[in-house]
């Protein structure tokens, strides 16, 4: 096998999972309650319910990405337009052109990973077997519905809300698919969760409560634990425990991390304690990924760091996604496609990633789990929340936790 075949042997787990997702029924409403459109005998004499209201709405948030090639330059424009991550001067002038210039780019990539992203694939099935895990676990709560609210991709924050408003349910609990906070994406989605509800729900009718950051729940760090270990077990035993555990991150711009976001030391938070779980058994660093533009960035970057463990003859690698929970650009094409091409050059023979947490038993648990600890807990949202970056100054990260710190 080559190594390219061995980095994105993850990528092919993950299409043929995904196949199988497409299959699972992710419908609400209706299509929970009747299989197809043709009525049979049975059911033509039987009155027909109302379908159930869910009693718990769980808002699933990321940042989405482009399901086909066509999509990719809305979701760049929308990007580009976030002025609570990339704020720059005539915004709404410059953010489509600068989506337009780097289009070519992102579709070439989007192509070599299958023609898309495949996150609310992912994020769909990861929904449906959380909703049905909860309805199990926590019965008191149930039913329970999962929607999905991203920033910059299909379905957005604003159709979440439709669904969840034409389903009549009063009680949301918006559920980052960030385990660790940054402003620049749990953050960002809040705002715009925060900006449509003051829009399409005035009257406040729905209640509110926020799973803001999970970095360090113990069956999230178990469901990362559990697929480095698998990733360990694929090299030889006797090379087995010298195999240096990249872990990687998106980075941040510095002035970001300068200004006080807490984003870095929450990775490094689930970094130390995956590696506890699994007994420090391994020589590790933190590297971060995926830098773009000429300003300064938290480093070290992931392909530098991949350079320098070359000169020093390292020859076995494990790259673990640690800030990701699902496949998607980053996972898919920048470490599977770039880093591992990039790795084998430079001779580290024994280059490897470990799959993305996806339908991880493990990680359909941990979601389940933290949804139920925070309804169980009847708090509004995490200890940290209430604390803005000591160097912010954008008044909506003020308004946004105002409004979610006043929910009843
Ligand atoms: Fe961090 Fe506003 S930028 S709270």
């Amino acid at each position: 096998m080559s190594l390219l075949q061995s980095c994105i042997r993850g990528s092919l787990r993950t299409k043929t999972r995904l196949n199988g997702a497409k299959n699972i029924s992710v419908g609400g409403g209706l299509s929970r309650h009747f299989s197809t459109g043709v009525l049979d005998k049975k059911q033509v004499e039987t009155p027909l319910k109302e379908p159930v209201k869910p009693a718990t709405g769980v808002l699933l948030m990321n940042m989405g990405g482009p399901g086909k090639l066509s999509e990719v330059e809305d979701f760049l424009t929308r990007l580009f337009s976030d002025s609570d991550i990339i704020p720059i001067p005539f915004q709404s002038v410059l953010a489509p052109l600068i989506a337009k210039r780097r289009t070519p780019k992102i579709v070439n990539q989007y192509d070599i990973i299958g023609g898309g992203s495949p996150i609310r694939s992912w994020t769909e099935k990861q929904g449906k077997l959380m909703e049905k895990l909860l309805d199990e676990t926590s019965p008191q709560t149930a039913p329970h519905k999962s929607y999905i609210g991203f920033r910059y991709a299909a379905p957005l924050t604003e159709e979440a809300l439709e669904e969840i408003k034409k389903d009549g349910v009063r009680r949301v609990v918006a559920f980052t698919q960030y385990p660790q906070y940054s402003c620049s994406t749990t953050g960002s989605n809040l705002n715009e969760l925060y900006r449509k509800l003051k829009v399409m729900d005035k009257e406040g009718t729905i209640q509110w409560s926020l799973i803001d950051r999970w970095s360090t729940h113990p069956k999230l760090i178990q469901a990362f634990a559990s697929r480095v270990e698998a990733s360990l077990k694929e090299y030889k035993e006797e090379e087995r425990d010298k195999v240096v555990i990249l872990f990687s991150a998106h980075s941040l711009p510095i002035a970001a991390i300068n200004r006080g976001d807490p984003y870095s030391a929450e990775v490094a938070a689930t970094v130390d304690r995956v590696m506890a779980s699994l007994g420090y058994s391994n020589p590790y660093r933190l590297v971060w990924q995926s830098q773009v533009g000429p300003s300064q960035w938290l480093g070290p970057q992931t392909n530098d760091a991949l350079k320098g463990l070359a000169k020093q003859g390292q020859k076995n690698v494990l790259l673990v996604p640690i800030a990701f929970t699902s496949d998607h650009i980053e996972t898919l094409y920048e470490l599977d496609y770039e880093y591992c091409e990039e790795a084998k050059k430079l001779g580290i023979t024994g280059i490897k990633r470990a799959e993305s947490l996806n339908d991880s038993s493990f990680f359909i648990e941990a979601m389940a789990d933290a949804v139920k600890q925070h309804l169980e807990s009847n708090s509004l949202h995490t200890p940290q929340f209430p604390l803005r970056c000591p160097g912010c100054k954008n008044e909506t990260c003020s308004e946004m936790r105002e409004f979610f710190m006043k929910q009843k």
